[in-house]
């Protein structure tokens, strides 16, 4: 079991935030399938977020069946860093976390997001002040460095926890590398050894064994997984089954239709027509990743702009990989 704070993560298996893919149906898709300890949101802009509080009000919703849950914030200016966690904390939720590992050029230009690992006085700031506006635990994403020549993790790592961060989650490739190259888990190991607060490792985890194999060699205290948690949604049940000693199950083929075919539906009820379709490309993508025949369904679902031929496209999709697999 992990702590943050008088937060209880049990088990110690974290969902990563992830733009575009972790909002409310996914979520309560790997809830409904059990075995992850906590959930996160996409990141919130801080800005975006005291601007136009309503429309992000909608984005941040969510239900208490998905307790406990982690919202994540970015922003370069600490005052209204710790006015947006106000807002997360005021919404309900279990942590707030901070993101400095986004490596995307339109985050690095606000100086947000990885940025901050090239000024660490104002990263330091930013956690003071949102420590200080919070009750709840505030946890601190990040990376190993902006580059190569600037590796400062374990640095940041101690600003955090000087600060008064609960946790930090380190996801050990560079800004610059982005997803390029693999995940350096030593990284890991010695953020573990320097800080006395837990440190949870993210970064290549695909398997179950995988994440098995972060614990042994890392002593990491929780494992965060992002990717495959939609290439393979049982992901964290199956981590659980290893930890018990249990023969790990894999998912029928049924079982993957019967997944896609309802966090669809949901999908479907929920969000407005505008973005259904991108939401069920997005997924299709992922869910079908290294399935026979995946990457013509792929092609397949990028000329169809109904959702009904869309879902017949996924049940004709079952029907022949079954065939092939049979
Ligand atoms: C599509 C996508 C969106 C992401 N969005 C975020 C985000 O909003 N905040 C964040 O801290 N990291 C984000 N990440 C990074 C992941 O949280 C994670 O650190 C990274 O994918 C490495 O873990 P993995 O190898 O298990 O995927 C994103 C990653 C992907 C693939």
């Amino acid at each position: 079991m992990l702590r943050y704070g008088d937060l209880e993560i049990d088990p110690p298996l974290i969902l990563a935030p992830m733009a575009g893919i972790t909002d409310r149906q996914f979520r309560l898709v790997l809830r409904r399938l059990g075995g992850v300890g906590l959930v996160t949101m996409e990141f919130i802009s801080s800005e975006g977020l005291l601007r136009n509080c309503k429309q992000m009000l909608r984005k941040l919703h969510f239900v208490e069946e998905e307790r406990p849950i982690s919202i994540q914030i970015y922003g370069s200016k600490p005052d209204r860093m710790a006015d947006a966690a106000a807002i997360v904390e005021q919404i309900g939720a279990d942590a707030c976390d901070i993101n400095m590992g986004c490596p995307a050029n339109k985050i690095l230009k606000g100086c947000a997001g990885c940025a901050l690992m090239a000024d660490l006085d104002n990263a330091a700031a930013i956690v003071r002040e949102v420590r200080k506006r919070l009750t709840i635990p505030l946890t601190v994403k990040f990376r190993a460095g902006i580059d190569d020549n600037r590796i400062n993790f374990l640095e940041l790592g101690k600003i955090c926890q000087e600060e008064g961060a609960q946790a930090v989650a380190l996801h050990p490739r560079t800004g610059k590398q982005m997803y390029r190259g693999s995940a350096d888990w030593t990284r890991i190991a010695e953020l573990k050894d320097a800080l006395s607060i837990p440190v949870v490792g993210n970064g290549d985890i695909n398997t179950a064994r995988d994440a098995m194999d972060m614990w042994e060699q890392t002593g990491c205290d929780a494992v965060m997984i992002g990717r495959a948690s939609m290439k393979n949604p049982w992901i964290y049940r199956q981590i659980n089954e290893l930890r018990a000693g249990l023969p790990l199950r894999e998912p029928s083929l049924d079982d993957r239709r019967d997944l896609i075919l309802k966090h669809f539906r949901m999908v479907l009820a929920e969000e407005p027509i505008k973005i259904i379709m991108n939401k069920l490309r997005t997924f299709t993508s992922w869910y079908t990743k290294g399935l026979p025949g995946g990457r013509d369904l792929r092609v397949q679902i990028g000329s169809l702009d109904d959702p009904e031929a869309f879902f017949d496209a996924i049940e004709a999709f079952f029907e022949k990989t079954r065939s092939l697999v049979a």
